[in-house]
């Protein structure tokens, strides 16, 4: 895949904007709010909730973070005005963790204090090694401090990940809640996996784990061995619907999980799950830095070429 992966990269960059375009719109739901809101009425439908996410991430000045500040309260009026099923993902980076971590960590409580005015839930995606810990340690600062509508993502490909469940479960008990995930991030062999199957054996572990220890775990994941290996783990603790506690897990709160997916990747297999009566959750990203972003995703990880190259030329691998 490497090489093929590459040069799928070097010739996406070369396309001309317009038909790059084309094809991000179906993973980034439009350069605005009231686009990303249209796109979010039209799939309540489907029985999904979402996650929105602001386009944009690491920044080169605190000015800069004002602007995801704002959008993001715009984000929660949005949320509220159109009654949306929806949480908020957001970089810590955006918010300025990157040039001044005590800026950013007052921008990042501001956001969870209007949050939770409205009882709404705050994802910190995970971004690369540099900001894990710091990442983890917003998260259980909060906690702290009683805002308790917050949580991270945990990348399955990194070796420490285990440890971080293990420790962020004993610290925060039944409000430990968890997005895990492979890791869209190709991190050095030092000090993570870089095998496909033996990310997917860790993420599977790592499902478990969560499960075992009363955490909240949203599986993000569109493969199959993953989410055949979460229904089985469901099955088997007895967590498959109708037995699970569907409202607590609307919470978002202790023990409970959810099938989350991206805008556009695998409808096909979210719809089933949401109507065996799973809880289903669509990342939506939106904003005008749509191009950027979709080519620093390309550069951190050449595999999204393929599976876009492959969604274009073989639907039928990846229904919207
Ligand atoms: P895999 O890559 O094997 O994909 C399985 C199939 O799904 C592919 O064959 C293809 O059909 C389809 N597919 C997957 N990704 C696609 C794409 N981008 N475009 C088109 N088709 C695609 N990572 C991270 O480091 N930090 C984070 O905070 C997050 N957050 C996050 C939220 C959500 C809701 C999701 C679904 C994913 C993330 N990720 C992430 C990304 C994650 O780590 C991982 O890189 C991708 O989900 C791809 O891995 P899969 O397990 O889906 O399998």
């Amino acid at each position: 895949m490497g090489i093929l992966g590459r040069f799928m990269v070097g010739v996406t960059k070369c396309m001309p904007r317009f038909f790059v375009a084309s094809v991000a719109r179906r993973y980034v739901a439009g350069k605005d709010l009231n686009s990303a809101v249209k796109v979010m009425k039209k799939l309540s439908s489907e029985g999904a909730c979402f996650t929105i996410d602001v386009l944009g991430e690491e920044i080169s000045n605190l000015q800069e973070a004002q602007f995801f500040v704002d959008e993001y309260d715009r984000v929660l009026d949005a949320i509220v005005a159109n009654k949306l099923d929806a949480n908020l993902s957001i970089k810590p980076t955006a918010f300025g963790l990157l040039i001044d971590s005590k800026a950013a960590y007052k921008n990042i409580e501001r956001l969870l204090v209007n949050a939770a005015e409205h009882d709404i839930f705050v994802r910190l995606d995970m971004e690369d090694h540099r900001v894990t810990q710091s990442t983890i340690d917003i998260v259980l600062a909060m906690h702290e401090k009683g805002l308790k509508n917050v949580g991270t993502v945990l990348q399955a490909r990194l070796f420490r990940t285990s440890d971080d469940i293990d420790s962020i479960c004993e610290q925060l008990g039944a409000d430990a809640d968890f997005r895990i995930c492979k890791g869209v991030y190709l991190e050095h062999e030092s000090i993570s996996r870089t095998g496909y199957q033996e990310i997917v054996d860790a993420m599977n572990l790592h499902i478990d784990q969560i499960l075992d220890k009363g955490g909240y775990a949203g599986i993000a994941s569109h493969d199959m061995p993953i989410i055949n290996h979460t229904l089985d783990a469901l099955s088997n603790r007895k967590m498959n619907p109708p037995h699970s506690d569907l409202e607590k897990c609307r919470n978002g709160k202790g023990p409970g999980y959810e099938f989350q997916m991206l805008l556009g990747v695998r409808g096909n297999i979210r719809r089933k799950l949401s109507k065996e009566g799973h809880r289903t959750r669509i990342y939506i990203p939106y904003g005008e830095r749509w191009y950027e972003y979709s080519m620093r995703r390309l550069d951190e990880n050449p595999d999204v070429a393929m599976h876009i190259v492959k969604s274009i030329f073989m639907p039928w691998t990846n229904r919207r």
